[in-house]
């Protein structure tokens, strides 16, 4: 079964997705009411961020019980439903582990289990990952490390407990007819048990250790039982330290944070695809195109700045940003990323295209707003309940008030107004979504002038995309699909064309 590599695979972030029970959070029930839109996308797999029992301290990333369904979501059968319901419209499910930490509220930390733990006398240099020292005291006080927020106590991968129990909780979602997993913080939960400080030049005491490898390749085998598939999220620079997680006995799949985090430019875009492909090709693993999801900036607010490109620690709140140049970019970028040999992402609302809304200051949600000491305005921006219908706020959500608020003007972003405008962003992705299942095998790239990508893949046909400030000549072949429309025949700047095999 090989449906995976060239999938496209929507990410639903199901507290904003949509609110079946009118009490304006995201549920299971608005998702399965939804599940024809979903299908009519052209989508194959549905990733669902954490849907567990949760603290809330960091968007349900601090779970506290793998094998339960929050009930601010649903209960649990209900989630079998859903995910039997999503299989009859051909969309196979994908379901959020959590490896690194558990919720401070989970039976081992409130039992006192503290060998699953890192507890230590003191403190070490280390930094959290959200800003911060890693360690908070207890009143008796030992200190326990969290690489996120205090409410995450990282668990101790050397614990044969440890392993047992996640092995145990990837077979219960596979039991349940998940169809592969998406691996939280999948660098980070093995630590040089010395803890020692992190010292410059020294192997890296908790990034990348080698020891995960071994637990992947049991989860692989896990996995390939079921047929199932693994994709980590692995923020590693060294594209080589990366691809070695894609070996044929470990995961499928990870995502593409180098293409992410890229800015509109040709030359830079097409270093990443070399990159990208290059070290994807010796693992024989499938790339995978993301342009953003919940953790990063709407992308047609990022296109739309004078720095295009994405990094975590430049976030800073208020940047000015041209949201229809920006809202061009992503277009011609969707049929990019759509084009290109491999996997595909779509973040809920980005074939709407959404831009990044910065809730006012007592709306704010995201522990990494806070642990930064107000400088980043965290991830709420991307995480806004999406706008189904309406003229203003909940615009078809469920009721008012959402758990993050809406803007107002968002009545010419929602699905209904999208749904019959043939030039939205809503009906791009659908055409893109669907043309491009034709598209198989390698690429290569064909001559182009200075500020253009084009490519031929082996079957369907021809991707270009001019980054240039010039309309420019096609290629031969007709043409399939156009982020805008062509101008006396040519491409103009900030579009994408495909067209048929010359
Ligand atoms: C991942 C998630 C992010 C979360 C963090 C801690 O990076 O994508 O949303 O805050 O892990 O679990």
């Amino acid at each position: 079964m090989t449906w995976w590599r060239s999938a496209a695979i929507y990410q639903i972030y199901p507290r904003s997705f949509a609110d079946g029970n009118a009490d304006g959070v995201g549920d299971l029930a608005g998702v399965r009411a939804r599940l024809p839109y979903l299908a009519s996308l052209g989508v194959d797999a549905l990733w669902f961020n954490p849907w567990y029992p949760s603290s809330g301290a960091d968007g349900g990333y601090d779970v506290i019980d793998y094998r339960d369904i929050d009930p601010v979501y649903g209960t649990l059968a209900e989630a079998e439903k859903l995910i039997a319901e999503a299989r009859e419209f051909g969309l196979r499910t994908i379901v959020d582990i959590v490896p690194n930490h558990v919720s401070h509220l989970h039976p081992w930390f409130v039992n006192g289990r503290r060998e699953l733990f890192w507890f230590r006398d003191r403190p070490n240099n280390w930094k959290s990952e959200f800003g911060g020292s890693p360690w908070t005291q207890l009143p008796d006080g030992s200190w326990y490390l969290h690489l996120f927020t205090a409410e995450q106590p990282d668990v101790n991968w050397t614990h044969p407990l440890v392993r047992a129990e996640h092995e145990d909780v990837l077979r219960f979602w596979f039991d349940r007819g998940a169809a592969g997993v998406r691996i939280d913080s999948a660098v980070l939960p093995v630590k040089d048990p010395l803890l020692p400080d992190q010292v410059d030049g020294e192997p890296h005491p908790f990034v990348d250790r080698d020891e995960l490898h071994d637990i992947y390749r049991s989860w692989r085998a896990i996995a390939e039982s079921y047929g199932a598939i693994l994709i980590g999220e692995l923020w590693l620079p060294d594209a080589s330290r990366f691809a070695k997680y894609l070996r044929p006995d470990e995961l499928h799949t990870a995502f593409n944070f180098d293409f992410l985090a890229c800015p509109w430019d040709a030359a830079r875009l097409r270093a990443s695809i070399d990159t990208t492909l290059a070290a994807h090709a010796p693992v024989d693993a499938p790339a995978t195109w993301v342009l953003s999801n919940h953790d990063v900036t709407r992308v047609v607010t990022r296109y739309g700045r004078a720095d295009t490109s994405f990094s975590f620690g430049a976030k800073r709140a208020g940047v000015w940003s041209d949201v229809a140049l920006g809202t061009r970019r992503a277009r011609a970028a969707a049929l990019l990323a759509m084009a290109l040999p491999g996997a595909v992402y779509v973040y809920q609302g980005e074939e709407l295209g959404l831009p990044e809304y910065e809730v006012p200051a007592d709306a704010i949600r995201d522990p990494m707003h806070f642990r930064s000491g107000g400088v980043d305005p965290g991830r709420d921006g991307c995480r806004i309940p999406l706008p189904w219908s309406g003229a203003s706020p909940p615009y078809g959500f469920g009721s008012t008030p959402t758990w993050l608020p809406q803007p107002d003007g968002w009545e010419g972003l929602t699905v209904e107004a999208q749904d019959g405008a043939p030039d939205s962003m809503l009906n791009l992705y659908r055409g893109g979504l669907h043309l491009r299942r034709a598209f198989g095998g390698g690429m290569a790239w064909r001559d182009a002038p200075p500020g253009v990508l084009s490519f031929a893949r082996a079957q369907g046909g021809s991707c270009t995309t001019n980054l240039s400030s010039t309309p420019i000549p096609l290629p031969p072949g007709e043409l399939l699909l156009s982020s805008v429309p062509l101008e006396d025949g040519l491409l103009p700047p900030d579009a994408t064309a495909w067209l048929t095999p010359a």
